[in-house]
């Protein structure tokens, strides 16, 4: 079995352990089809988003050229090249949300929070996020706050929500 370390994550592990357990997906992934993609997808999940050096090292330890990196970093949407706040919010675009008042509650939520959706608050709390449909159209129009659910929603309710999460 290929024993190739991850040298550019080896070079940070003594002050973070984010870049230990980065090396130790990148081994696990290195040889197998669409690796890529998968490490990218944990490389977010362990650090929130996808930092400029953390892309450099997928580059290089998969040995792949740093545009095709950016290429997919870029592409999808899931991927998030900025941190994000602690408290992540998603307002459905669906339809059913669409036509039932979402963009009001993003006009809504944007005016209470004052940034732009993909921003996050400058105190890192809150990142604003639009989403497709999540399967709950019978309580459109519908957000969540990581995994919490909310419908039925109305601008006027969206201080006293936030406000749980302050
Ligand atoms: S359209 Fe929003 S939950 Fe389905």
């Amino acid at each position: 079995m290929d024993e190739k370390k991850c040298a550019g994550c080896s070079s940070n592990t003594t002050t973070d352990p984010r870049y230990q357990e980065l090396a130790q997906v990148i081994e696990q992934y290195r040889d197998m089809e669409g690796a890529l993609i998968m490490v990218l997808h944990r490389a977010q999940e362990i650090f929130g988003y996808l930092p400029e050096d953390v892309q450099k090292i997928v580059a290089k330890e998969l040995d792949l050229p740093l545009s095709e990196v950016y290429g997919v970093t870029t592409f999808y949407s899931y991927f998030s090249l900025k941190p994000r706040g602690k408290y992540r919010i998603a307002v459905c675009l669906g339809t059913a949300c669409y036509v039932r008042g979402a963009a009001e509650l993003v006009s809504a939520i944007e005016k209470e929070l004052g940034i732009k959706v993909n921003d996050t608050t400058e105190d890192a709390r809150f990142t604003l996020e639009v989403s497709r449909c999540i399967g709950a159209c019978g309580l459109a129009p519908v957000m969540t706050i990581n995994d919490d659910v909310y419908g039925r929603l109305t601008p006027d309710k969206i201080p006293e929500i936030l406000a749980k999460y302050e």
